[in-house]
């Protein structure tokens, strides 16, 4: 396969992240000052629209980075390039919740704010999207003791290095401005969803005659639900009540596992539409 990189688009790209980010002075106060002054002074419908240009703009930025990136390197549509193309998709999504953490126990400890169930609700995330990715690695490697010497090394090494930078990224934009930061997250989330939806279509035969690997059937099903429960039982942030569902998974195939995980992504979406309502409020105690 030839990479062809359109480099003529990366600017486009980056600009497009920023703007669709924060389109705000660029200076660390006055952006979370500017940003908490024009929300609050913007009427309900102002708001609305505000986060729907945004949503919008980070979809954009989302389709053009997949056509880029993915559609480039994982180009292909068989059973093992998809596996490859998941696993990368895996270690990417997941930074998000990382990030989200990470500035979560930044700013509760330097006292700044502290929401415990919010710290909640993201682990469960990240233990989630952990999941999702040992399933992928099982998959891809054939293994049920995957090491990281298995996975080709292309798609470790692209899958890795992106997610370095897209972390960082997150933890800059998720502590200046959570509702895009969740916008962002919302916009790969739905295209997760999108990419396995029309996986589970193409090989619906061949997923039904395969069984679920058993790093998926233990946590659906298994010791690891409790954590599953946790992502997706009544949750209260702030005024948000994060209960998009109540899910019972029957994992016994490896179409119920990626069904499974298919409606994980639509949850985080979900989920992530429900928190850019409830952005940070500095001064508020959890
Ligand atoms: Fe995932
Ligand atoms: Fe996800």
């Amino acid at each position: 396969m030839i990479f062809r990189l359109n480099v003529t688009r990366i600017p486009w790209v980056l600009l497009l992240l920023w703007r669709g980010a924060a389109p705000f002075t660029p200076t660390l106060t006055g952006i979370r000052r500017d940003a908490s002054s024009i929300l609050k002074s913007s009427s309900t419908a102002d708001n609305s629209n505000i986060k729907d240009d945004m949503l919008n703009g980070h979809r954009q930025v989302v389709k053009t980075i997949k056509s880029i990136l993915f559609d480039n390197l994982y180009a292909g549509t068989t059973v093992d390039r998809s596996y490859a193309r998941f696993y990368a998709l895996e270690t990417i999504a997941r930074m998000p919740y990382f990030a989200y953490t990470s500035v979560l126990h930044f700013l509760e400890t330097t006292g700044k704010w502290r929401q415990a169930d919010r710290l909640a609700l993201h682990f469960a995330e990240t233990w989630n999207e952990l999941h999702h990715l040992l399933i992928m690695e099982e998959l891809l490697t054939q293994s049920k003791n995957p090491t990281q010497d298995k996975i080709p090394f292309r798609d470790r090494f692209v899958a890795q290095h992106v997610a370095f930078f897209y972390f960082w990224f997150a933890v800059g934009l998720y502590l200046v401005r959570p509702d895009a930061a969740y916008s962002l997250n919302q916009a790969v989330e739905e295209e997760a969803y999108a990419t396995y939806d029309a996986f589970l279509k193409e090989h619906e035969d061949y997923l039904k005659s395969q069984p679920a690997p058993e790093v998926a059937i233990n946590y659906y099903n298994g010791s690891g639900q409790d954590m599953f429960d946790r992502m997706s039982k009544t949750l209260l942030i702030g005024k948000i009540d994060c209960a998009t569902s109540s899910r019972r998974v029957e994992c016994k195939t490896l179409y119920d596992c990626f069904v499974a995980i298919r409606d994980d992504e639509l949850e985080h979406s979900q989920t992530m539409e429900l928190l850019k309502q409830e952005p940070f409020e500095l001064d508020q105690s959890g």
